[in-house]
């Protein structure tokens, strides 16, 4: 079953986004870094393009980015995929991280962020993390600021809990329209009852990251049974059951194979049983 969501700017957004982590860039352990574990990676640019590219062609429009990833060049990799495409039919999403939030720095950051996508509006900026370490808080009044100005449309959080939630809803003038969250069939502990009943009831989209558990969920022998009897994957049944629960599941897939894959599993239609099973994994 597909399930289409409009966001209050008109868009319809395709019941699967495109993650670009470890696209563009990847892990490093250089401690002097600014972005502490990731650094840029200009070895598969051609086929990380085509990738995203085709995953395009398919029909997915949400991209959901972060200055963290590739240290700022997965961005660069984003707005070569989508140069020449209609802005208007994709939905682009960027985070700031901890070394952008301070007074006078989210602008800049986002300017950054818009000259690397080639594109002059953000559909949607997160905040990456509540970290102790820095005033995160500090990022609200601006991001607000931008989103008068149209060059943010919403705004999101990521990795949030309820309190931090309510702390950020009692300083933001706009609404917080998603929170990204870690969150699979094989890992459910953050995104329990009392989040997603705080998020229902004010209206705030789960974006489930890591949907397939880095692959991990190819590895559950109930998850394969249940593909077994759907024809399908595990990779595709894990997308089934966050589309269930009404999340919005982001999978990075550089494979041709598991893009086509990842939008075929909008068509898996799970049981009252297979649901029970896959309640306890
Ligand atoms: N907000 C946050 O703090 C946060 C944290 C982590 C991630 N994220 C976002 O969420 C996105 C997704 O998370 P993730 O990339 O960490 O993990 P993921 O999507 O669960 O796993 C990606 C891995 O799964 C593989 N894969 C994808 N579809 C598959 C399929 N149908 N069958 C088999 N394997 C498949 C990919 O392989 P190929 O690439 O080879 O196809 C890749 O190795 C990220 O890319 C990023 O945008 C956000």
């Amino acid at each position: 079953m597909m399930r289409y969501m409009k966001t209050k700017s008109g868009k319809t957004l395709f019941p699967i986004g495109i993650g670009t982590w470890n696209i563009g860039g990847t892990f490093t352990a250089d401690p002097g870094a600014k972005y502490k574990g990731a650094e840029p990676n200009y070895d598969n640019e051609a086929a990380e393009t085509e990738a995203i590219r085709y995953s395009i062609s398919k029909g997915q429009n949400h991209i959901d980015c972060a200055e963290l990833y590739g240290a700022f060049h997965t961005d660069e990799v984003v707005g070569q995929a989508i140069a020449g495409l209609k802005r208007e039919d994709l939905y682009i999403a960027d985070k700031l991280w901890k070394t952008s939030v301070g007074d006078g720095l989210v602008r800049a950051t986002v300017e950054q962020m818009l000259k690397k996508l080639g594109t002059d509006y953000l559909d949607m900026l997160y905040i990456h993390a509540p970290w102790d370490e820095v005033n995160w808080q500090e990022a609200i009044p601006q991001i607000d600021e931008l989103i008068d100005e149209g060059i943010v449309r919403d705004f999101g959080v990521s990795n949030f809990t309820v309190a931090d939630m309510e702390q950020t809803r009692k300083i933001a003038k706009h609404p917080i329209v998603a929170n990204q969250m870690n969150y699979n069939v094989l890992y459910k502990d953050e995104v329990n009852q009392e989040f997603w009943d705080y998020c229902r009831e004010n209206n705030i989209h789960i974006v489930a990251y890591q949907p397939v558990k880095r692959q991990e969920v190819l590895d559950s022998e109930v998850i394969q049974d249940i593909a077994k009897a759907h024809n399908a994957t595990a990779a595709q049944v894990a997308l089934a059951w966050l589309l269930t629960q009404g999340t919005l599941p982001i999978p990075k897939a550089i494979n041709k194979q598991h893009i086509d894959e990842n939008i075929a599993a909008t068509a898996i239609e799970l049981s009252a049983q297979d649901l029970e099973l896959l309640a306890d994994v």
